[in-house]
């Protein structure tokens, strides 16, 4: 058409005389228009009516992104806000991939205690775990092989054992009190000056000191202070969403990742060689010297760099879990001065000395300390570190009536290859099951016929099953599941609980706490929540 030509004008031309856009300018009139067309088509493709059977699709306007903006700040928020408008199963999109959510307790259960053949964990979680972990183990073998595995990690969680980290975790953070920074008036022996510490750094450091020297054995906690902090940092920089949900984009932070892992899993390796080599030098009875003795079902024994992307499994699995559990404990006993004072009397109750002091800690008393176990139990449910957890469905799996239902004779159907999501969060807090349930209160747990304590007992003790590393609650409908359920539940909870209470009775005894300014919100961009950065004010008490 002549450039000249106007719509009131009729088109006298024939079609050959018809001026095409140049391929330049079709190429950039595509580029413009492809958003809109593509926002308009995933409109449409809304708009179509679905089966009845398929669980209501989040509206998006977006194609690809989906909703993964509303998940990704706030998840929680998201989900309350897509069960109000369609109920406890739906469906949403989330960077090109379907997440089928199941809410609710029942949801809780639909995931966790589904069977592997049909809901896998490996087909998630590996291509963010692999190349941090490494090879042959957790998520990058057979799930037959990760229940083996874990059953090796279990044999030396022992209660003798124990014992013996409960003295290490206290002097470990006694001496980082004595050296760090940040607690520099602490250091000056002055109980009447505040200073303050930063939440973040201060407790993932306690959590690498403290696993380091009891779970990940003598050379790893010698190292920490050179070169494998650095390694480290690393490797935790290639643990997140952005590895998760965009395996292998040419980033620094992913060929960074990628020699960290190296490095360090050939430093395990070495360590193993060593000992394998000079079995007359002493060694500590550690995790990987009770890994170097185990035997697979077939008689085969670990191979050197399994034992290592284990221990390396075992540091990711319990760092960031920990150091925001225990992140979370402190900014909240610091907010409440008579929690705080509770514990510190519980502490003069059980380890007062006749000179006014407080005697070293210890395992088995631990346990008896009611108020401690209700601080951590109530910040694990207000703030359990994994939000979302996910399996893969391997193939079409009803949603039971019970959980979601289109109507009295329709139910719904996950379809094959949709990833399925639970949030135990979402239960955790939810008003109709908790009594202001936004609220940390650890008093709810002291009553033993309260409705907490009951979940709890349901948690602990509800059908149990074995799938290879112990007993453990079968995908349990308890509305309190922070160490989750079923075959892929925690190995870790009595140590982190071990590791969370010392640190915390360590801290207490020696400092008096406040926040400094707001409380802070939570953080969701991270693998795992954790409070915004913020300080914490401290003053040293008069009598430790
Ligand atoms: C699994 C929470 C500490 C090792 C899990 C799961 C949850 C969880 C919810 C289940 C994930 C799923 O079903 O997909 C926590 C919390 C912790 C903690 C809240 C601390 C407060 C630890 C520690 C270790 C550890 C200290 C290691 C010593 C593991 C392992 C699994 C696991 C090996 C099994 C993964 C699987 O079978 O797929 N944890 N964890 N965790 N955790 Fe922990």
């Amino acid at each position: 058409m002549s450039a000249n030509a106007t719509f009131s004008e009729p088109w006298t031309g024939t079609l050959t005389q018809l001026e095409w856009p140049s391929t330049p300018r079709l190429v950039l009139l595509t580029l413009i228009n492809f958003p809109i067309l593509a926002v308009i088509l995933n409109v449409l493709w809304q708009l179509i009516p679905r089966s009845k059977s398929q669980p209501p699709l989040v509206w998006h306007w977006i194609p690809f992104l989906g909703s993964a903006a509303a998940y990704g700040r706030d998840p929680i928020v998201f989900f309350r806000n897509c069960r109000e408008k369609y109920g406890n199963c739906f469906t949403f999109i989330l960077l090109g991939k379907r997440v089928t959510v199941t809410l609710g307790t029942r949801g809780n259960d639909y995931v966790l205690g589904g069977k592997h053949t049909q809901l896998a964990a490996e087909d998630v979680y590996s291509a963010l775990t692999t190349p941090v972990f490494g090879k042959d183990v957790v998520y990058d073998c057979p799930n037959e092989k990760l229940m083996e595995q874990k059953k090796f990690v279990k044999v030396s969680l022992t209660i003798d054992k124990f014992r013996a980290y409960v003295g290490m975790i206290e002097e470990e953070i006694k001496g980082y009190l004595d050296t760090d920074s940040s607690f520099r008036v602490y250091q000056m022996d002055d109980i009447n000056e505040w200073g303050s510490f930063p939440v973040l750094k201060a407790f993932s450091e306690m959590t690498i000191l403290t696993a380091s020297r009891t779970l990940q054995g003598r050379e790893i906690r010698e190292r920490l202070t050179k070169d494998y902090a650095q390694v480290y940092h690393d490797l935790d920089h290639g643990f997140t969403p952005l590895h998760w949900m965009i395996p292998g984009l040419p980033l620094p932070s992913y060929r960074k990742r990628d020699a960290a892992h190296a490095k360090m899993s050939s430093f395990y390796q070495s360590i193993i060689r060593r000992r394998r080599e000079h079995p007359e030098e002493a060694h500590e009875d550690d995790v990987i010297a009770s890994l170097m003795k185990q035997r697979y079902r077939d008689g085969t024994p670990l191979r050197d760099h399994e034992i290592a992307h284990i221990m390396i499994a075992l540091l990711m699995a319990g760092q960031h879990t920990s150091s925001s559990s225990l992140a979370w404990t402190m900014l909240h006993l610091a907010d409440r001065p008579d929690i705080q004072e509770a514990l510190y009397a519980e502490q003069v109750k059980h380890f007062g000395t006749p000179d006014g002091g407080l005697r070293d800690i210890t395992y088995d008393e631990i346990r008896d300390l009611k108020v401690l176990d209700a601080v951590v139990r109530e910040t694990l449910r207000l703030h359990p570190p994994i939000h979302s957890i996910m399996r893969m469905a391997h193939e079409d799996i009803p949603v039971p009536a019970t959980l979601a239902a289109p109507s009295e004779d329709i139910t719904y159907v996950v379809p094959k290859g949709d990833i399925v999501m639970a949030s135990p969060i979402v239960s955790q807090l939810d008003p109709t099951v908790w009594e202001d349930s936004e609220r940390w209160e650890p008093l709810r747990w002291y009553d033993e016929k309260g409705f907490a304590a009951q979940a709890h007992k349901q948690y602990n003790e509800g059908e149990k099953v074995d799938f290879g590393f112990g007993l453990v609650s079968k995908g349990t409908v308890s509305p309190y599941l922070p160490f989750g359920a079923g075959r892929h539940r925690c190995i870790g909870e009595q140590f982190a609980y071990l590791q969370i209470s010392t640190v915390i009775c360590a801290l207490v005894r020696r400092l008096e706490l406040k926040v400094e300014g707001d409380f802070p919100k939570s953080d969701y961009s991270s693998m795992m929540v954790q409070p915004m950065p913020v300080n914490i004010m401290y003053r040293r008490r008069k009598f430790e």
